[in-house]
């Protein structure tokens, strides 16, 4: 709640008073994944902070080879140049190899299949916008909720509030999976359903659903499936929202846009101060 209540400072057009504190800071941008979303909201977060940033996309390759340096000597280079860092990086295990080398703050900005903590973070101050409360929601997941790294730390996030009702509509193997779900506290509801059972959610979140994952290729037929269509929409209570992490591609069709329940651009200009809050309370140093 402090981050909301951080966010809202700034959405309300509070001068950061932690500028002149960071006007000699440097914030380490590593994406060694495609980002428009986390990457551009993070830099321009930074400089309305007064933090300078760098960023680092690939690290040189060897000359005879495709030979990356090792993660943990580009820390420990980097160490000596940035003041924070905020990291995206396709394998799930990279923080392991990460944080042993660093004693910098470290923002995970997405980590392989397993989270996006900050999207979470963006998503909850999204959903207490429309709501005003983060309990007593019931939120449908619907798509690839297995591979989706928004999907699962948003449903960690919501671990923190009550009376939360999960929904999950997906392929059978696309459903959230054990390790997720053990983690869960025995206060939140998860249910498989069907798209014939929307109408009673506050929140439907579509997670996208890539045609090639770790569990096999989906055709376009089984794809559009889980699809937010217009006839979706017409099912859904008029106050719910539809929610998406973004990038779309075909997880929602375009004419769904206009519908008073789309959600998902407005959820994307709220990132902005969510992100922040985050540096502010975060790298605070
Ligand atoms: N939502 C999100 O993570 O988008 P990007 O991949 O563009 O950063």
């Amino acid at each position: 709640m402090q981050l909301i209540s951080i966010a809202d400072s700034f959405l309300n057009g509070a001068k950061p008073n932690v500028m002149k504190n960071n006007l000699q800071k440097v914030g380490g941008l590593l994406f060694f994944e495609p980002s428009t979303r986390t990457r551009i909201g993070f830099e321009v977060a930074a400089w309305k902070l007064g933090i300078k940033t760098v960023f680092l996309e690939k690290t040189k390759p060897s000359k005879s080879t495709d030979w990356v340096e090792t993660i943990s000597d580009t820390i420990k280079t980097m160490n000596a140049f940035v003041d924070y860092y905020f990291i995206r990086h396709p394998s799930n295990e990279i923080f392991n190899e990460i944080v042993p080398h660093t004693a910098l703050p470290v923002i995970n900005c997405g980590n392989g299949y397993d989270e996006h903590p900050t999207q979470a973070i963006i998503d909850a101050y999204a959903i207490y916008k429309k709501f005003n409360t983060l309990d007593d929601l019931t939120i449908t997941f619907i798509g690839d909720v297995r591979y989706s790294r928004a999907a699962h730390s948003l449903i960690l996030l919501l671990r923190n509030f009550n009376n939360i009702k999960i929904n999950i509509i997906s392929p059978a193997k696309l459903g959230l999976q054990n390790d997720y779900l053990k983690r869960l506290s025995s206060n939140i509801e998860v249910r498989k359903i069907t798209k014939l059972e929307l109408g009673k959610e506050d929140i439907l979140y579509s997670s996208g659903f890539a045609p090639i994952n770790p569990s096999g290729t989906f055709s376009q037929e089984i794809i559009k499936k889980y699809a937010v269509t217009l006839d979706d929409v017409k099912k859904l209570n008029s106050n719910c929202i539809i929610m998406n992490p973004l990038p779309r591609i075909d997880e929602i069709d375009l004419d769904v846009d206009d519908t008073k329940n789309a959600y998902y651009f407005r959820q994307n200009e709220l990132s902005l101060y969510a992100r922040m809050a985050i540096i502010d309370l975060f790298c605070r140093q």
